[in-house]
Formats: structure tokens, sequence, C-alpha cells
């Protein structure tokens, strides 16, 4: 027997999807090794936080959560406290966790998940701290289980790191440069996935737009590629992706909108300030004007596409002028929906050096005023929808109310409708009755 079966675990996860997705990895693993998944750290044997440096307040959240596992450290002498993810493959916090979190048994970052079990057994047997951090691979791992969090749908990795730089970014340091799974390697991945239930994947990576996964024959696939070939696996439903770098996004993936069937209307296009000028500083190689024409041009190909986005406020420097240009886009563009965030200090980042950083209340006075502008817009759009029928992939019940499903349109809005727990994982007609700002309620068809 090996020393981790029948040890119950609990994962506690911050962050973007690509830490949902490290999580589910980490469960599929401690799951093969016998461990066995509780709903609260206060019953298990080994709490993992998995961190983000991205999300603001992180770090507070995370020392905050860590601080509570000494006690059950103090109850159990074999109780396991480890920390992974993006933060930790920093060395401030590294430092930091090693000087006032004694009781953490192990850290690891975001290039050796595969490595875990091995090091938790390690700890164990040899009742040792283990830190195993920092460095980068030069190849991926394949083969690794995971455990999904809905049953029918899932992501994928299909590319790691990001080589873009935007100077408020840490991910470009946590994550290291890109690298790109095999396109074959993806395909058997969906594959086994579709044969388990799966209807709907959601490619990920930092900049899928930039990915470049190599063939058998040496020749290289685009991301479009990748998508043409996906769109033929018979069984499943949807694709989706996230998260799309504007710079990269090619004529060639629009098209892909138009021919590929699975390939769902909507698309995660950070534009982070509608200002040029910020844009330049940001070093995200677009202006706003290329920006706009690429909404354009996709909702010219495909007239019913929803768009999301992320927007940074109060970049350094950024003007009162240069703010309201961040308005008049949101405006013209008319998001479906877009995530807000007050820009905050990256230590290690180019933009945490600039001098001119913007007073902490002008920030949330812009992001309030930005925050409104984007709630009306989403409201407008999905009172649009209002009469419509749509088709869900019934993802489950809902957390609010008994009898209440909830699922997601192709164009990735919620809607919550009375049905059967039957239906999880189908993908229903349902006639849309009420648009609200943030999802839509609606009735079988
Ligand atoms: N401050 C505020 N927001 C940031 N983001 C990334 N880094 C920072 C930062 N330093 C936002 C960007 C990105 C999203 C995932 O997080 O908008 O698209
Ligand atoms: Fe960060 Fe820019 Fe890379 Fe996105 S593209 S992960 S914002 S550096």
């Amino acid at each position: 027997m090996n020393s981790l079966e029948g040890k119950k675990y609990n994962i506690i996860t911050f962050g973007c999807q690509m830490n949902e997705h490290d999580s589910e990895t980490i469960s599929g693993m401690l799951r093969e090794k016998g461990c066995v998944e509780v709903p609260d750290k206060e019953e298990s044997d080994i709490t993992i936080i998995n961190t983000c440096s991205i999300r603001e307040n992180a770090d507070k959240r995370f020392f905050g959560t860590l601080g509570q596992l000494k006690k059950l450290k103090k109850k159990n002498p074999d109780y396991i406290a480890c920390v992974c993810g993006c933060m930790m493959q920093q060395q401030h916090i590294i430092d930091t966790v090693k000087e006032k979190y004694p009781w953490v048994d192990i850290i690891f970052g975001t290039h050796n998940i595969h490595r875990f079990p091995e090091l938790l057994e390690n700890v164990y047997n040899e009742k040792q701290k283990v830190m195993e951090i920092l460095e980068d691979r030069e190849e991926i791992v394949e083969g690794l289980p995971s455990k999904r969090l809905y049953r029918h749908k899932a992501f994928v990795n299909i590319m790691y790191g990001c080589n873009n730089f935007c100077t408020y970014c840490i991910v470009p340091y946590t994550r290291g440069r890109e690298k790109s799974r095999k396109p074959d390697d993806i395909i058997d991945e969906v594959k086994r996935l579709v044969a388990d239930d799966v209807k709907e994947v959601t490619l990920l990576g930092q900049n899928v737009n930039s990915y470049k996964g190599e063939n058998t024959d040496g020749s290289i696939c685009d991301f479009a590629d990748l998508i043409y070939r996906l769109n033929d696996i018979d069984g499943l439903e949807r694709i989706r992706f996230m998260t799309s770098h504007p710079k990269d996004l090619s004529d060639k993936l629009i098209q892909a909108f138009v021919d590929c069937r699975k390939l769902c209307n909507y698309i995660h296009l950070p534009v982070q300030s509608g200002s040029s000028s910020v844009l330049k500083k940001m070093n995200r190689k677009y202006t706003r004007e290329q920006y706009l024409e690429l909404v354009r041009k996709l909702r010219a190909a495909v007239p019913d596409i929803t768009i999301s986005t992320d927007i940074i406020v109060g970049f350094p420097g950024e003007t009162e002028e240069e703010f309201e240009e961040t308005l008049s886009l949101v405006k013209e563009v008319c998001y479906d929906s877009a995530f807000t965030f007050l820009y905050s200090v990256r230590k290690g980042t180019p933009a945490a050096e600039y001098e001119d950083q913007i007073p902490e209340d002008v920030k949330h006075e812009r992001f309030n005023r930005l925050v409104d502008l984007i709630n009306e817009g989403s409201a407008a759009k999905n009172a649009l929808y209002e009469g419509r029928t749509e088709k869900v992939l019934v993802e489950g019940m809902s957390k609010k109310n008994d009898d209440t499903l909830t699922g997601r349109t192709e164009g990735f809005k919620l809607v919550d409708f009375e049905g059967d727990k039957d239906m999880i994982g189908q993908i229903v007609d349902v006639e849309i009755l009420h648009g609200r700002t943030f999802s839509l309620t609606g009735r079988i068809k």
C-alpha cells in the first residue's frame, strides 16, 4: 500500500480557469493514489492551496487562509499543508512563506505539478519538508489524470506560458515562455473526454492565438488548424477557448467561427484600455483603432457573436482623458460582459517601477464609472434575448433553488430555468423570458 492510500485532501483554489484546471489535475493525481477529496479543509489530512498572483487581493486572501492551517497542524501531527501555483514562482513570496508560516510542508510551483504525489509521499515517508520550485521545464508532461469539476464540460490546456510581457503582468515571470502541446496529444485527450461524457471543451492558454503545435510530419498546426481538427471529433458538441490576445487574432480564426459548427459564437477578447497611448505603455502592441477593427470584422463574419473583455483601470499615468477613451470604447463595442481590474503593482514587472502611479481614490472613482457603464451595456444586450430560443447546455442545479437548472447558451450567457435534473448534460432549447444584467431566465421549449 502506498503511504497516501485513504488520505483525505482538500484543495483551495484562487484565480483563473488555468488554476482551476491545475487543481483538477492535482485532484486527479491524488485520486489515482487512493486519496479521497473532502469538502472542508477542517476534515482533511492534506490541504493544498493553489495560489494566483493576478487577481486583486489574491495575496491577502492567500496569507489569511494559510494562517488558518496552523491550528489543523496542531490538531493532527500527520497533517500536511501544501502551497502551489503562480505565487510560488516568485522568490519574495516563497521567502515570506518560509519565514512566517513555518508549518507549511510543501511548496511547489506551476512547472512541476506532475511531481506533486512524489513530493507528498516523500514528506509522509521521510517526515521532511519539500520545497520544489521555480525552474521552467523544456518539455510538456502528457497524460496526467484530472478530476473534472463538471461532468459534461472540461478544460484542456493547449499551451503554457506567455511571451508577451505586458508591462503590468506577472504571468510571463510565473508561467514561463510559451510552449504548445502537440495537436495529436490534444485531440487524443479531447476524444477521451468525449468518451467520458464531455460535450464541451474550453481550450486554455494565456494567448491561444499564438498556439503553434508540431504535427507528426514536423509541420506546424496553428490555432485555427487545431479548431478545424477538433470540430471533426464525433460526439463533441461545443468548443470554446480563452484567452485571445487581439494582436494575434487571425482572419483564419475568424473564418473558423464561420466554418466550424461546434466553435461557439463567443470570444473573450481583453482590451485592457481604450486609449492607444495607454496601450502602448502597457506594451499591448495594438491600437484602439486596430481593436475596434477586429470587433467589426468578427461581427461582420459572425453577427450574433458575444464578446467579453478585461479592462484595467488606473494604469500608471492614465489621465482622465485616456480613461474617457476607455469609456467611449466600451460604449462603442457594447460588451456582453467584462472583467474590470483596478491596476495593482506586481513586483518585478516594468509598470511597478513607473513613477506616475494613480492615487487609489481616483482609481476607485473611475472603476465605479466604468462598471456602471458595462452593466448598463450587459443589461441592454441581455434584454435583446427576451423571446429568443437559445440552445443551452445544462450544467447542473442552481445553487439558489432546488427545482431550477442552470446552463450556458452558446454565447456563454448563464440561464436559469425550471427543469428536471435528468436534463443535466443535455443541450436543450430554452425560451428566454427575462434578460437581467448578469444572467437570463427562461423556460424549456
Ligand atoms: N493589475 C490589474 N489587473 C491586472 N491584470 C493582470 N495584471 C494586472 C495588474 N497588475 C488583469 C488583466 C488580465 C487579467 C487576467 O488580469 O486585465 O487580462
Ligand atoms: Fe499577461 Fe499580457 Fe501574457 Fe496576458 S498576454 S498573460 S496580460 S503578459
